[in-house]
């Protein structure tokens, strides 16, 4: 069996962080934590790509303070996480905008790459300023595509999310915690046949327990992307 691209919408931070009476800024550690326990958990449950939204284009309509907490937060992820990263075998990408990231972590990005770029147990790709409907957009203003303009094609073009090449893979299953059930703009073209499965569990709370959950609804469904059931 080929292992699964699971994509989460780790929603819940801030109502999380609220009911506690904790600034939401502790909202947003609880959820560094939830998705250190992801990208542990996760080979064993059969996946090898893991895409986490952790900030959307549109989240640049939050308070200031609270964009810088998050900026912050991506910085010392990127340098404090990189060794842990390289030892358990995870390459990280990030897809998204980097034109409007600062240099610092624009820098810390790239470092990151480069030093996990031969990991080959896990494909961790954080989406920061991404949008799928800019995605899908520049790829078809920018596509350059040699030849007919194929689905495979223009999903080499979106995967990157900015404009450089990458494997735009299908996403198998797609988490949403929090409680609310759409996509805000994750992945759209990715998750034409996504599977989907949404709990209100608050991302911080999300647990290895939820993501066996999650993996095992997912394999009883019976996925037959516009066919019939062969069984
Ligand atoms: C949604 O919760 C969460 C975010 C917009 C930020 C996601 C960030 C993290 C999980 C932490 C950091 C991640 C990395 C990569 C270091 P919300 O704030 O919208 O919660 P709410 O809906 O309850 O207000």
């Amino acid at each position: 069996m080929s292992g699964l691209h699971v994509a989460v919408i780790m929603d819940g931070n801030g109502r999380w962080a609220q009911a506690r009476g904790l600034p939401r800024s502790a909202g947003h550690l609880g959820g560094v934590e939830a998705l250190r326990r992801t990208v542990e958990a996760a080979p064993a449950h059969g996946i090898t790509t893991l895409s986490v939204y952790a900030f959307s284009a549109d989240n640049w309509k939050r308070p200031r303070a609270e964009v810088d907490g998050l900026l912050a937060l991506f910085r010392s992820y990127m340098v404090g996480e990189r060794r842990a990263l390289c030892s358990a075998d995870v390459r990280l990408s990030v897809i998204g905008r980097r034109d409007r990231l600062g240099g610092g972590l624009v820098g810390d990005i790239e470092a990151t790459e480069d030093a996990t770029a031969t990991g080959g147990r896990l494909h961790l790709r954080l989406a920061i300023d991404y949008s799928a409907r800019d995605a899908i957009a520049q790829a078809a203003v920018s596509s350059g595509i040699d030849g007919p303009i194929t689905r495979e094609r223009v999903a080499a073009r979106v995967g990157s999310g900015c404009g450089r090449p990458a494997a735009g893979s299908e996403v198998d299953l797609l988490i949403r915690t929090g409680g609310e059930q759409r996509l805000s703009d994750f992945l759209l073209w990715e998750c034409a046949y996504a599977e989907l499965w949404f709990t209100t569990v608050m991302w911080p709370d999300f647990d290895e327990a939820d993501l066996a959950r999650a993996i095992e609804e997912f394999r009883m469904r019976d996925r037959r992307f516009g066919g019939v059931a062969t069984t």
